[in-house]
C-alpha cells in the first residue's frame, strides 16, 4: 500500500478506530476470538471493550508461535471494519528459541559479525512463529553493575556500544523488511539514558547534564536509528526531571525534531499510566495528556489512551492531528513489513519447526558462546588436559539455568549443562559431580558430600554463579559478591589443596572477593545461552582459545560503584608525581582501580606487542594519521586478539576522559604468526560536545594508546592543528 493510500484509509477511519490503532494488548484479550480464552489477573483490571479489542493495533508478547499467531490474525481481520492487520511484537532480546549468550556476554566477544549473525537467527525463528517486531535491541550505557539490567546492554563505552548497537539493527531487519519475510523490525531501547538509574536500583531517578547525556548515552540510540532501526521505546527514568515519556524536549524536539525520526514511538510497560506516580499527572487522562503531546504512538499494557484520548480531542486539548500523525506511523510500519499485502507474514508453522533449534542455530549460538566467555585468571591450569581427574562441584554443574534472563522462550530443558557438554569430551569415567549447595542456601552435608566427590580428582571445575533472577530487570543487587553459600563452598574446596577452576554464570560485573585468591583460574561465562555446556567445554579443554575481553570493568568492590574506565582525571589524582599521599582523590581502603579493566580479558597463549608507531606526529582536519603495530602470537596456541585503540585528549574546553575507545580490531594468529593493525586517527575522532553544545575539536595536545585492554597500553603522543 504507497503512502497516499495509507492518508486515505486514515480518512476513512472513526476517531475510535484510531485511538484504538494506538492501544497495544496482550495475546490473552485475543482470546476471545477463540471462544474459550479469560482475561485473569492484572489484565483483568485494563476494561477493554470487545469494540475496542477489534480495533487494537498491535498485540503484545506473541509467543504461541505460527498457530498462534495466524489464529489471532485470521480471527482479528474478520472482526476489523477496514480488516487492517494486527502487529505482533516480542521480546526477542538473544535468541527466539536458540538461545545466544546474554548482550553483555556478546558485548564481550568484540565479535560485531557474530552479534548480527545472532540478531539473524533470532529474527529467522521469531518471523517464523509470527513475531513482527521485536523489543530489542537494549543500548542502555551501564557503569553500575548493581543494575540488574547490564546483562541486557554491550557495556560502559559508548563507541562499542554503537557498532553493537549497528550489528544488532542490521541482523533482525536485514534490508528489505518488506519482502524479506525473516526479518523483523527493531525498537531500539529504552530511550533514554535508563542505565543511569541512581544507585543502580531500578526504575530509580536519572539525573546528568544534558552535554553528558549527548556524549556518553545518546550516541547507541542515534546509532541504531542511523541503521535505519523502525521502532523506539521510552525509558521509565526522569531525564532532567521529567519522566521520559511524557518528555517533550526528549522526544519532539531531540528525537523527532533534531534526530528526524519518524517511526514508531512505543512507551515501556505501563509507563504512560507511572506519570502519576511520578509526580508529572494527576490522573490518566492527564497522563495520556502528556505522553501524546511528547509523542509516544503506542500505549503498552494501560489503557490511558483508549480511556481519555477521545475526550481529550473532543474538548480540544488534543490536536486530533496527533493522533493522525501517530496512527499513520503505526500504518506505516505495518506497510513497511508488508502486512496490507500479506498479513500473515512470515508465521509459517512447517518453517518453525525446521528453523528453530536447529542445528546450524544451536552451531552458532555455540560459536558465540565461545567467543563471550572471558578468561579472567589463569596461573596454568587451563586447558585441561582431558586425561585428567575431575570433579565437577557447585549449583550450576548440573543446571539448565545457564540461558539468562530475557529468554522466555528458551527451554532450560534443552540447554547444555556444564557437566554434560564435559562429558561429552572426555571419559565419563574421568568425571565427578556434586551440588555442593544451592544458589543461596545449602547444608553441611551438601559440601561435605562435595568435599568427598573431590578427593580423588586431579582437578576441581567450580560451577558457580547468580540464578538467573538475581539479575534482569527488578534484579537488582547492592552486595554484588557470589552469594555467601557459594563463597563458604569455594573456601572449602579450596582446603582440599587441589587445582580449582572457576566457572562463573552470572548476569552483572561481580565483586570476586572470595574467589579471586581461592581458585587458580576464572571463566567467566556469563549466561552462554543454549550450548553453554559445550561451549565451555571447547574452552577448558582448549579445543578453543578464550579471546573475549570484558566491556564493563569488574570493580574491585561495589563500594567503588560506578566504575569505569573513561573517567575523568580530577583535579588531585592519585598516583600523580606531585601528590600528596592523604589530600587526593582516593578510598583510604580500596584501590581506586577496578579488579578487572575494560577490554581485560586473558588467551592460552601470549601476544607481544612491538612498538606501536604513527604516522606523523600532526594530525589536520585534511590530514589524518594512522597508527600501526605490529603483534606476534608468542605462545603456543592458535589465539584470537583485541587490539584496541584509545585516545585522550590532554586540555579541552570542557574536561575529557583519561581514554576513549575509538577502534578496535580482532586478530586471528597462529603460534609463532605476526600481523601488523593500523588505526586511522582522523580530526572527526577528536570531537566532542563543548560547554555550548556544539560537536567540534579543538586543537592541542592528544595522546593515542594502543594494546591489550584499557590498562595495558603503550602511549604514541600527537598535536591537532588547523590546516
Ligand atoms: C521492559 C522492556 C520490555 C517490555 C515488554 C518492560 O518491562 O522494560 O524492556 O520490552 O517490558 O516486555
Amino acid at each position: 500500500m504507497m503512502n497516499a493510500n495509507l492518508q486515505s484509509l486514515l480518512q476513512e477511519m472513526t476517531l475510535d478506530e484510531k485511538i484504538a490503532q494506538l492501544m497495544q494488548l496482550a495475546t490473552p484479550f485475543f482470546e476471545g476470538s477463540k471462544d474459550e480464552g479469560q482475561i485473569t489477573g492484572p489484565l483483568a483490571s485494563m476494561k477493554v471493550s470487545e469494540a475496542n479489542i477489534q480495533n487494537t493495533g498491535s498485540v503484545l508478547g506473541a509467543s504461541g508461535g505460527a498457530k498462534e499467531a495466524i489464529s489471532i490474525q485470521a480471527a482479528h481481520l474478520k472482526k476489523n471494519r477496514l480488516r487492517i492487520p494486527l502487529l505482533f511484537m516480542a521480546d526477542v532480546i538473544h535468541g527466539y528459541k536458540t538461545i545466544f549468550p546474554v548482550p553483555l556476554a556478546i558485548g564481550c566477544s568484540w565479535d560485531l559479525d557474530g552479534a548480527q549473525e545472532s540478531a539473524e537467527i533470532a529474527a529467522k525463528e521469531a518471523a517464523a512463529s509470527g513475531v513482527h517486531v521485536t523489543f530489542a535491541p537494549m543500548v542502555d550505557l551501564v557503569r553500575d553493575p548493581r543494575w540488574g539490567r547490564v546483562m541486557e546492554s554491550t557495556g560502559e563505552d559508548p563507541f562499542l556500544n554503537s557498532e553493537f548497537a549497528r550489528a544488532f539493527v542490521r541482523g533482525f531487519q536485514g534490508n528489505d523488511l518488506k519482502n524479506n519475510k525473516e526479518a523483523v523490525a527493531a525498537c531500539v531501547k529504552h530511550f533514554a539514558a535508563y542505565g543511569a538509574a541512581e544507585g543502580g536500583r531500578d526504575y530509580n531517578t536519572v539525573n546528568m547534564s544534558e552535554r553528558q547525556l549527548r556524549e556518553s548515552y545518546l550516541p547507541a540510540y542515534q546509532a541504531a536509528l542511523d541503521e535505519g532501526c523502525e521502532m523506539v521505546m521510552t525509558a521509565f527514568n526522569t531525564v532532567d526531571g521529567i519522566p521520559a515519556t511524557g518528555n517533550q524536549a526528549l522526544m519532539r524536539g531531540l528525537l523527532r525534531g533534531e534526530w528526524q525520526f519518524d517511526g514508531v514511538l512505543i512507551s515501556d510497560w505501563g509507563a504512560v499510566k507511572e506519570l502519576i506516580p511520578h509526580g508529572v499527572a494527576e490522573d490518566e487522562k492527564e497522563a495520556a495528556l502528556k505522553a501524546i503531546q511528547a509523542g509516544v504512538d503506542i500505549e503498552m499494557m494501560t489503557s490511558c489512551y483508549i480511556d481519555h484520548l477521545k475526550e481529550l480531542v473532543l474538548s480540544g486539548k488534543v490536536d486530533e492531528a496527533l493522533i493522525d500523525e501517530a496512527v499513520l506511523r503505526i500504518l506505516n510500519l505495518k506497510d513497511k513489513l508488508g502486512l496490507f499485502e500479506n498479513p500473515y507474514r512470515g508465521a509459517d508453522e512447517a518453517l518453525e519447526k525446521e528453523l528453530v533449534l536447529s542445528d546450524g542455530h544451536r552451531k552458532a549460538s555455540r560459536e558465540l558462546a565461545a567467543k563471550s566467555s572471558v578468561l579472567l585468571k589463569n596461573n596454568g591450569v587451563l586447558p585441561i588436559q582431558k586425561d585428567k581427574k575431575l570433579a565437577v562441584i557447585g549449583p550450576f554443574a548440573q543446571s539448565g539455568d545457564i540461558l539468562g534472563p530475557w529468554s522466555f522462550l528458551g527451554s532450560k530443558e534443552k540447554a547444555v549443562q556444564l557437566y554434560d557438554g564435559l562429558k561429552a569430551k572426555t571419559d565419563p569415567s574421568l568425571l565427578t559431580t556434586a551440588l555442593g549447595c544451592d544458589i543461596e542456601s545449602g547444608t553441611e552435608e551438601q559440601i561435605n558430600e562435595a568435599l568427598r566427590t573431590a578427593e580423588d580428582a586431579d582437578l576441581i571445575i567450580l560451577a558457580l554463579g547468580e540464578a538467573s533472577e538475581m539479575s534482569g530487570e527488578a534484579g537488582c543487587r547492592a552486595d554484588i559478591r557470589l552469594p555467601e553459600v557459594q563463597l563458604e563452598l569455594a573456601a572449602k574446596v579450596k582446603l582440599l589443596g587441589k587445582p580449582v577452576v572457576a566457572v562463573l554464570f552470572n548476569g552483572r560485573p561481580l565483586d570476586l572477593h572470595g574467589i579471586w585468591d581461592e581458585a587458580d583460574a576464572i571463566l567467566e561465562a556469563w549466561y552462554p545461552g543454549t550450548e553453554g555446556g559445550t561451549a565451555i567445554a571447547d574452552l577448558l579443554f582448549g579445543d578453543k582459545n578464550p579471546s573475549g575481553k570484558l566491556t564493563m570493568s569488574f570493580p574491585y568492590s561495589a563500594g567503588q560503584v560506578p566504575v569505569y574506565y573513561n573517567h575523568f582525571n580530577t583535579g588531585r589524582p592519585k598516583g600523580a608525581p606531585d601528590a600528596q599521599e592523604r589530600y587526593v582523590s582516593q578510598y583510604l581502603d580500596i584501590p581506586n582501580e577496578p579488579l578487572l579493566p575494560f577490554g581485560y580479558g586473558l588467551s592460552y597463549t601470549t601476544f607481544d606487542y612491538a612498538e606501536a608507531k604513527l604516522s606523523d606526529a600532526v594530525l589536520t582536519p585534511s590530514k589524518p594519521i594512522s597508527l600501526s603495530v605490529q603483534i606476534s602470537n608468542t605462545g603456543s596456541y592458535p589465539g584470537e586478539e583485541v587490539v584496541q585503540l584509545y585516545i585522550r585528549d590532554v586540555s579541552g574546553e570542557i574536561v575529557r576522559p583519561l581514554k576513549e575507545l575509538k577502534g578496535f580490531k580482532k586478530i586471528a594468529l597462529n603460534p609463532g604468526e605476526k600481523a601488523a593493525v593500523t588505526f586511522d586517527i582522523t580530526e572527526e575522532q577528536l570531537r566532542y560536545y563543548h560547554s555550548d553544545l556544539s560537536f567540534k575539536s579543538d586543537a592541542g595536545k592528544f595522546i593515542a594508546y594502543v594494546g591489550t585492554n584499557s590498562h595495558d597500553c603503550s602511549a604514541l603522543p600527537f598535536e591537532l592543528t588547523t590546516d
